[in-house]
């Protein structure tokens, strides 16, 4: 993925890892537009930084995301990479009946959303040149945390629908997959605090030191994250699996 030049949508930049893969991609000369809920964070992130702007859309919404594309297309002709960024994380309990809003919101923004707006923008994006999708998924896609088992499982899903993604736009789209660990953002309340998540501009530092790797890496993997992502593969994952549920 090139680095400059790029007209870029970021879902959920109004917040922690968006906020700053926004900031980032901006200071290296990207035009960057974000996009979410919250108007007051989106204009945060913004403030004072030329070549940004911000959009509100909720990503729950499908209607919202087809007139949001049409909008954001005709504004900006020359958008060639989607980072689909935005997500939400509950606690869920399994041992007894419950009202299934959070299940069903967490499969609709973390999974549907990024579907849905990939699917809004796929045709323009393989007519520009250097386009590209960057996912965010997370190391718990590969070890589930059990106290998350929606949040787990729609990063499973995203995983595997990204490499599905990645074979079918073979040469005309790049598609990357943002892995990461627990990190210091407010996904969760108290998290941004929390000791054992790594600090967020640590994260950032080691993501965009992977972005600048020849080729981009397929998958954006920081080291703290490499024991949840080959798990299974190293033959530690009833272990993992143990260890986060202990947390
Ligand atoms: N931090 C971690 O430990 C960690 C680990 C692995 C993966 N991740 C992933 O990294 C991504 C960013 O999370 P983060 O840690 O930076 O947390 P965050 O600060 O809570 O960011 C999530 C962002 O998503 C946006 N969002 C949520 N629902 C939305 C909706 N319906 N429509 C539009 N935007 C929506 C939020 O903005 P609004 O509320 O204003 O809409 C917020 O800016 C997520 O996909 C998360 O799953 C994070």
């Amino acid at each position: 993925m090139k680095l400059t030049g790029n007209t870029i949508l970021l879902t959920g930049g109004g917040s922690g890892i968006g906020r700053e893969l926004a900031r980032r991609f901006n200071a290296l000369g990207n035009h960057v537009i974000v996009a979410g809920r919250r108007r007051d964070s989106l204009q945060e992130t913004i403030e004072g930084r030329p070549d940004m702007d911000a959009f509100p859309l909720d990503i729950q919404d499908p209607q919202a995301i087809d007139n949001f594309a049409e909008e954001l297309l005709a504004a900006y002709p020359n958008l060639n990479v989607l980072i689909n960024n935005a997500g939400i994380m509950r606690r869920e309990s399994l041992t007894e009946r419950r009202d299934l809003r959070d299940s069903e919101e967490t499969v609709v923004t973390n999974f549907l959303g990024p579907i849905r707006l990939t699917n809004v923008l796929i045709d323009h994006l393989q007519r520009q040149a250097g386009a590209a999708i960057v996912n965010v998924t997370s190391g718990l896609a590969f070890v589930p945390l059990s106290h998350t088992p929606t949040y787990n499982a729609t990063k499973a899903a995203l995983h595997s629908y990204t490499v599905a993604l990645r074979a079918q736009l073979k040469d005309k789209v790049e598609v990357i997959e943002l892995v990461p660990p627990g990190v210091q953002t407010e996904l969760t309340p108290g998290q941004s605090t929390r000791e054992g998540y790594m600090p967020l501009d640590d994260f950032m530092e080691e993501v965009m030191e992977a972005f600048h790797r020849e080729p981009t890496p397929r998958e954006i993997l920081v080291e703290r994250v490499e024991f949840l992502r080959w798990a299974e593969r190293d033959g530690h994952f009833d272990r993992a699996v143990e260890m986060l549920a202990a947390l």
